[in-house]
């Protein structure tokens, strides 16, 4: 399986903060931001990426993300002109794709979870039809929307209803069978003229193949697409990091433990950020040696 990173935008929500930088390069605590969502696709086990971002932002990810050797993946770039929606990115991709099932993650969502690498595994290996996640919120007309019968089966989905039917708010992150670049061809634009995910998700529904997933407690999802939501998940990773002594959204970490990378290769990475705690916790655990082990 493939994945897309999907980093693109106007972050018009965060100016004067994305005024000059792109929004997924903000911080998020002491990484940028686009680290998590990358953290994500890697942990279900993907190795050859895609980061889609606009023409003004490329250079930099190009800078940040190099050809993905330090973490032991692959990374393309492609750039979107306009922000014409998410299920565009599966026609910016559609060549490279080549027929492959793909996952899409969206660079400003940040999932957190115990056992998140046997989740997402389980959805990258369904070899037919797509699966999403569903996450309760207090605010779901800002997101994509779905209602579930009695029995938990998924009944419809919208996108940023005025009257929702269900708390239950559809993440950021995508997988999607070797169909995908078909049906995102038959996607329309919306009254707000985007190429709409949710329409693309739809086309699963109505063949009965959209699986939703719902994640309860103990997961954790936010979106840094607002002041707050940034600073919340900034609050988040500071927590857990500062607690536990474990780091959220390090792609080196993962890299190194998925057996990606050496320890060699992970000692030369952090060395460069040893002023760091980030670059601290890197060096411990590459001279620790924990690499291989299950995350
Ligand atoms: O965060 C989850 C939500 O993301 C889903 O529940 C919604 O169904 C989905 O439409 C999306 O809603 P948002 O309102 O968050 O979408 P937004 O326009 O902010 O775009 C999300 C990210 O994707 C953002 O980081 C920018 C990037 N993006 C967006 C568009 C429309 C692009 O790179 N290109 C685009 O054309």
């Amino acid at each position: 399986m493939k994945g897309i990173l999907l980093a693109g935008g106007s972050g018009t929500r965060l100016y004067p903060m994305t005024l000059a930088v792109s929004k997924q390069l903000l911080p998020v605590y002491d990484k940028p931001m686009i680290y998590y969502p990358l953290t994500t696709l890697m942990l279900a086990g993907i190795r050859d990426i895609m980061i889609i971002a606009t023409p003004a932002d490329m250079p930099q990810f190009q800078r940040l993300l190099g050809d993905g050797s330090q973490f032991g993946v692959t990374f393309s770039y492609r750039v979107q002109p306009n922000p014409d929606g998410i299920a565009q990115a599966f026609l910016i991709a559609g060549d490279w794709l080549a027929g492959h099932p793909c996952a899409l993650a969206l660079g400003d969502n940040l999932i957190f979870a115990d056992h998140l690498s046997v989740l997402l595994r389980a959805a990258a290996r369904r070899p037919r039809g797509a699966t999403v996640f569903a996450y309760q919120v207090r605010d779901p007309e800002r997101y994509g929307v779905v209602t579930f019968d009695e029995d938990g089966r998924a009944l419809g989905v919208e996108e940023k209803p005025e009257n929702p039917t269900s708390n239950w708010a559809v993440t950021g992150l995508y997988f999607y069978d070797d169909r995908v670049y078909d049906f995102a061809q038959q996607v329309q634009p919306s009254p707000r003229g985007e190429l709409e995910i949710t329409d693309l998700n739809r086309f699963y529904l109505e063949e009965g193949s959209l699986h939703v997933d719902r994640l309860g407690r103990g997961c954790a999802w936010l979106d840094a697409g607002l002041p707050e939501s940034l600073l919340q998940a900034s609050q988040f990773v500071h927590t857990i990091q500062a607690r536990q002594g474990m780091l959220v959204g390090s792609p080196a970490e993962v890299a190194f433990r998925l057996g990606h990378i050496t320890a060699d290769q992970l000692r030369r990475h952090a060395e460069k950020m040893k002023k760091t705690e980030l670059g601290r916790l890197l060096l411990e655990l590459s001279s620790a040696g924990h690499g291989g082990h299950a995350l």
